[in-house]
């Protein structure tokens, strides 16, 4: 089929290109001149796993194009997707400025029948906006073309964005029309040639969904960060508690880990959007509410550990950071918890050393911009010299099995704070390392030395 994807970021650049490696011929359209010129010359904006080798190769035989010119890619393509961001607005509600000028372009610029496809998480009721606006513009033109709204909201994980598309556990997509189900059931049937797992219902439904399974797997994740303060205070262990839980099958082990709070692009302003929507309705969300609190809450945690051991005055201590993406395997700064944590602690007055294996740009040149504080190092160790101490906030596999002769040799005062409990306790305190986790009481080394 022929394909655009408006909107060339995390999302419509992977499932433009995924779409392309299925024999599709894609367009993929930005407004970002620069990145369109970049992705030209082969050069990809983001970190993803699989990613750059699958642009390249679909790029060399022409099945997938990049353009900023949204009529040259409407032109030719039956379904146009809109993937562009939905980011949190003022009052916490999802901001649809965008969506909305791209439906008014495809307005203004298709030429046939289209499928406009929404890939971009939007509030319930976004689909009838965007066959407002595109409408508006044909009228306009005194057009009689027809063209159907769709829902395909988007499920992929970023860290394994390639995967999660090329072989996705679900596609929902929210129709109302047959033509519609029967379009996106071509586009959709390679992906599922042995088990169709196509779930099809109405347009609402569909655009409820990704919200109510951003919610539950956030909630999930604050419910176990509460689980994990509790279990601090009455002197239980949550690492255990989480085994112990995980393993009914009607609790499972996913989004149970404790941490220091969820990050990313999506759960906090999906989070945010969702109780903004049930308040338009008159419906209070104290659960989602909670949810909310509870992570925002949670990034402090660490800060409130490196500052009981430390005290409230940092000056003069260094700090040495490893993990600054909001999750590994990916670039992805937003919202990351790292950006509450270091800022807290150079307020604190330390200084901090940081390493992450991809993330170093985007904090340099956006999250952490102009925090003078912060110097960023090419290597888990080399963060270490002179620091007073190691903060683990992102758990890249690199930091899974470190050399802990090495980080004890290297740190001032050998002193782990684990953001994402990474570590058996016990076996790092006998290398003479204090180490503190989410959710445990602090180690006793004279109890572990015994
Ligand atoms: N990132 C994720 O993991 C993820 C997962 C599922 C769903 N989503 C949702 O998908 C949507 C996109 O998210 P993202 O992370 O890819 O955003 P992003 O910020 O990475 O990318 C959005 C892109 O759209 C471009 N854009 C803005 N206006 C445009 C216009 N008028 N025409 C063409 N391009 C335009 C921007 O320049 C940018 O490159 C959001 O609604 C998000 O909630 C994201």
């Amino acid at each position: 089929m022929r394909v655009a994807v408006i909107g060339t970021g995390y999302v419509g650049l992977v499932t433009g290109t995924c779409f392309s490696e299925m024999g599709n011929t894609v367009w993929c359209v930005d407004v970002d001149e620069k990145k369109i010129e970049n992705l030209k010359n082969g050069i990809i904006p983001i970190y993803e796993p699989g990613l750059s080798e699958m642009v390249l190769r679909n790029q060399d035989t022409g099945a997938l194009n990049f353009t900023t010119d949204i009529r040259e890619a409407l032109e030719g393509s039956e379904i146009a997707f809109i993937a562009v961001g939905t980011p949190m607005g003022e009052d916490g509600s999802a901001d649809l400025k965008y969506v909305l000028s791209v439906a008014k372009s495809i307005g203004v610029n298709m030429k046939h029948h289209m499928y406009v496809v929404d890939k971009s998480t939007v509030p319930v009721g976004t689909s009838i906006k965007v066959r407002e606006t595109i409408q508006a513009e044909l009228d306009k033109r005194n057009s009689d073309l027809t063209f159907d709204v769709i829902s395909n909201p988007e499920f992929l994980k970023e860290g394994s964005a390639i995967a999660d598309c090329m072989k996705p556990d679900r596609v929902v997509i929210g129709v109302d029309s047959e033509r519609a189900e029967a379009a996106m059931r071509e586009l959709y049937k390679p992906y599922f040639m042995n088990n169709d797992n196509l779930i099809f219902m109405d347009i609402p439904s569909a655009e409820m969904t990704k919200y109510a399974a951003n919610s539950m797997l956030a909630t999930k994740i604050s419910f176990m960060n509460e689980i994990s303060n509790i279990c601090e205070r009455v002197g239980a262990d949550v690492n255990k508690v989480r085994r112990g839980i995980g393993s009914d099958k009607r609790i499972g082990f996913s989004f149970i880990y404790p941490g220091c709070g969820y990050g990313g692009s999506c759960f906090p302003k999906d989070v945010q959007a969702l109780i903004k929507t049930a308040e338009s309705y008159g419906y209070e969300s104290k659960l989602l509410q909670s949810v909310e609190d509870v992570n925002h809450a949670q990034k402090e945690v660490l800060v409130r550990k490196v500052k009981k051991k430390f005290g409230n005055d940092l000056t003069g201590k260094t700090l040495a950071v490893w993990g600054l993406a909001f999750k590994p395997d990916t670039d992805d700064m937003r919202e990351s918890p790292a950006i509450t944590i270091i800022s807290a602690l150079t307020e604190a007055g330390a200084k901090v050393t940081a390493y992450d294996p991809k993330a170093e740009r985007e904090a340099k040149e956006f999250y952490l911009k102009g925090n003078e504080k912060v110097s960023y190092v090419k290597s888990k160790y080399e963060a270490l010299s002179d620091a007073d101490a190691l903060i683990l906030i992102t758990e890249w596999k690199e930091f899974r099995s470190p050399d802990f002769f090495e980080i004890k040799r290297l740190l001032k005062t050998p002193v782990i704070f684990d953001g994402r409990n990474q570590y058996d306790a016990k076996r790092v305190a006998e290398y003479g390392i204090e180490y503190y986790q989410i959710g445990v009481k602090g180690i006793d080394m004279a109890e572990v030395m015994a």
